[in-house]
């Protein structure tokens, strides 16, 4: 298993980067840690909070964790599910994050399973945001920021993450923990939490993986300065953020930024 390698970033929270050798390997250290971060949430607050990430990075993860789930001891019904983002289409369609993780794990867990706070992507962009917003706020409180105890996350070869493009408007959203926005690249509406949100979290977990990665991870961990990229601004006020990486995403970080183990 990889050794973390522990960055000082600005802020307070920890800043991981962990390189293994396969895709595997990743979905196996980030199953670990989500099941770590349910238990010690389950103990410390009695409830976990998390929120998935969309795409296709995280579906080894959540074919792991529908497998292990069942015998993890975990109480599901003291588990809340919310996602990063999700697509503007109905939860049964070809393009939904919630679809892609109930198939592979959500359905999968013991009844009375975990308490689903889907984003109503079938519903206009707009009310779909403002009923996500109330969602949020039923759980975490009308006033505080919502403080997911764990946020899964992906990154897009521009450096999007969730549904947070470059180019947007990021300040304007500071106020809000959930807002619709237009992807003028893909010509789609998407619902997404606001970057507050993300580093609001105890912890993010980025899982990245594949060649067509590495020049963007590269940019963000090395690069002269990664605040074009959304994904680079994520830095938790008070929480940790982990990158894991396979040996793909991670091909061109120097050594000395990455402990990978075997290769
Ligand atoms: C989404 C995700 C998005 C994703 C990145 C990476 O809804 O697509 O939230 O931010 O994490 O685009 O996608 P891949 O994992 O498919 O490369």
């Amino acid at each position: 298993m990889a050794a973390p390698v522990n960055h000082t970033p600005p802020g307070n929270g920890g800043f991981l980067i962990e390189a293994f050798p396969t895709a595997d390997l990743v979905a196996a250290r980030a199953a670990a840690l989500f099941f770590a971060a349910a238990r010690e949430a389950l103990v410390v607050r009695g409830r976990f909070t998390v929120a998935l990430s969309g795409g296709t990075s995280p579906l080894p993860l959540f074919r792991r964790l529908g497998e292990a789930a069942p015998h993890s001891g975990i109480d599901w019904g003291a588990v809340h599910v919310f996602w990063a983002d999700e697509r503007c289409v109905p939860p049964d369609h070809g393009e939904s994050n919630f679809r892609q993780a109930n198939e592979l794990f959500l359905s999968r867990l013991p009844g009375p399973g975990p308490v689903i706070h889907r984003i109503p992507g079938e519903l206009l962009p707009q009310v779909a945001a403002e009923r996500y917003a109330a969602e949020l706020s039923s759980i975490f409180g009308l006033v505080r920021r919502p403080d997911f105890d764990l946020i899964l996350l992906g990154v897009g070869s521009d450096g999007h993450t969730a549904s947070l493009f470059p180019g947007m408007d990021l300040a304007a959203q500071v106020g809000r923990n959930a807002v619709s926005v237009f992807v003028e690249k893909l010509s789609s509406h998407r619902i997404t939490l606001t970057l507050p949100v993300l580093n609001a979290a105890r912890q993010v977990l980025f899982l990245v993986t594949g060649a067509d990665k590495a020049a963007i991870v590269a940019a963000i961990l090395q690069g002269p300065g990664g605040t074009n990229y959304p994904a680079a601004l994520v830095r938790p006020d008070s929480g940790t953020v982990a990158w894991l990486l396979d040996g793909e995403a991670a091909a061109r970080l120097t050594r000395r930024s990455r402990h990978t183990e075997g290769t």
